[in-house]
């Protein structure tokens, strides 16, 4: 289902104190929406850091987290998705309002049930799938953005209202519409495509760096003919205007037989398999979940990968290739 302006009353967020936790990427632009959508009650919590400079620069005036949970209606819960439960148990739980309204920008703490509910209160999911400056132009544009809408619990009968409210008053349900979603599917594909899908694409531009490595080819010719022209991203953006498969019509005859005769018979039924289980075991059980929610272990663990990947000969062609292209030699 998709939701549209009409399907909105902005009225009921204008009704309601609105706390943000957070003046980030989507808390600043989110918060400098509903102001110019005429919501008068907002309030900013953030810790004191340059975020909360920001939100003063900006004409508001940030209070502690603690101190905008107990006056919110709605709470917009938009710090990092990895701070999230430990900012919710040490700061946020204990200050609730009775009958409040959680609004998430991401599935993530919710869909793997990392956030301690009080049983009263309702929550939504508002994500926009957009960086925080461009929900930002967007709205002052007057342009759409692509954003998922889900109700996650709903106590008071009135979440899908107030979720919609909300929507359209950070210009989400403008001109093709909110998509319904949940925060399951939305946190689901989110990590699938960091933890099957893109991991994979790196690797098989890695392996085949060191297939044409081996065959003597030189390290300018390959990077450049794989992605420093950044043919990929012209055609990605193909895909999306005019179609995965359509956007072959740009490359040569060669190249379309090329491409379609190997993928139609390349059977997929190991990638499949792996894929699966990634999907299964490691994200919909909520098991990545858990590990990460240990910021210590995460940061370590993330520090560890990057020392690995420093390693790896397509990095370090890539530093070769680079040191000799030189910034001002590219133009
Ligand atoms: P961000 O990284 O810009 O967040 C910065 C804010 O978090 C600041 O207000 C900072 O004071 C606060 N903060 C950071 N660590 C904190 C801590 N330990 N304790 C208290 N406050 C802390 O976050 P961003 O990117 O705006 O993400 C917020 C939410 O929006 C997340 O759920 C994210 O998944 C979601 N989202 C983000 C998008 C993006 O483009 N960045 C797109 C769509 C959703």
């Amino acid at each position: 289902k998709i939701y549209h302006d009409d399907d909105a009353d902005v009225d009921i967020v204008r009704s309601k104190t609105v706390a943000f936790i957070g003046y980030g990427n989507q808390g600043r632009a989110q918060a400098l929406n509903l102001r110019d959508s005429e919501v008068n009650n907002i309030i900013i919590g953030n810790i004191d850091d340059d975020y909360a400079k920001q939100a003063q620069e900006d004409g508001f005036t940030p209070v502690s987290i603690e101190e905008a949970v107990r006056q919110g209606d709605i709470l917009m819960l938009l710090i990092p998705d990895e701070d999230q439960q430990t900012v919710w148990n040490e700061k946020i739980r204990n200050n609730i309002k009775p009958n409040t309204t959680l609004v998430v920008a991401s599935g993530y703490n919710v869909a793997f049930n990392l956030l301690d509910l009080p049983d009263d209160m309702d929550v939504v999911m508002v994500a926009p799938r957009m960086i925080g400056a461009g929900v930002r132009d967007r709205y002052v544009q007057n342009i759409p953005y692509p954003c998922f809408v889900s109700v996650e619990k709903d106590v008071s009968g009135t979440a899908l209202a107030t979720c919609l409210s909300i929507a359209c008053a950070i210009g989400a349900t403008r001109g093709n519409g909110a998509v319904s979603s949940s925060c399951r599917e939305e946190a689901g594909i989110d990590l699938f495509a960091e933890q099957a899908l893109w991991p994979e694409i790196m690797a098989i531009f890695r392996e085949g760096y060191n297939v044409l490595h081996e065959a003597g080819f030189s390290d300018e010719a390959i990077l450049f003919d794989m992605y420093l022209s950044k043919e990929p991203a012209e055609i990605f953006e193909r895909a999306a205007d005019e179609g995965f498969v359509k956007q072959l019509k740009y490359h040569s005859r060669t190249s379309q037989y090329g491409q379609l005769s190997t993928m139609n018979r390349h059977d997929g039924k190991d990638i499949r398999e792996k894929f699966r289980r990634v999907l299964n075991d490691n994200i919909l059980s909520g098991n990545f979940a858990k590990k990460w929610s240990n910021t210590k272990w995460a940061a370590e663990e993330l520090t560890k990968e990057w020392k690995e990947v420093e390693n790896a000969p397509i990095v370090q062609a890539d530093q070769r290739v680079r040191e000799v292209l030189k910034p001002d030699r590219k133009k």
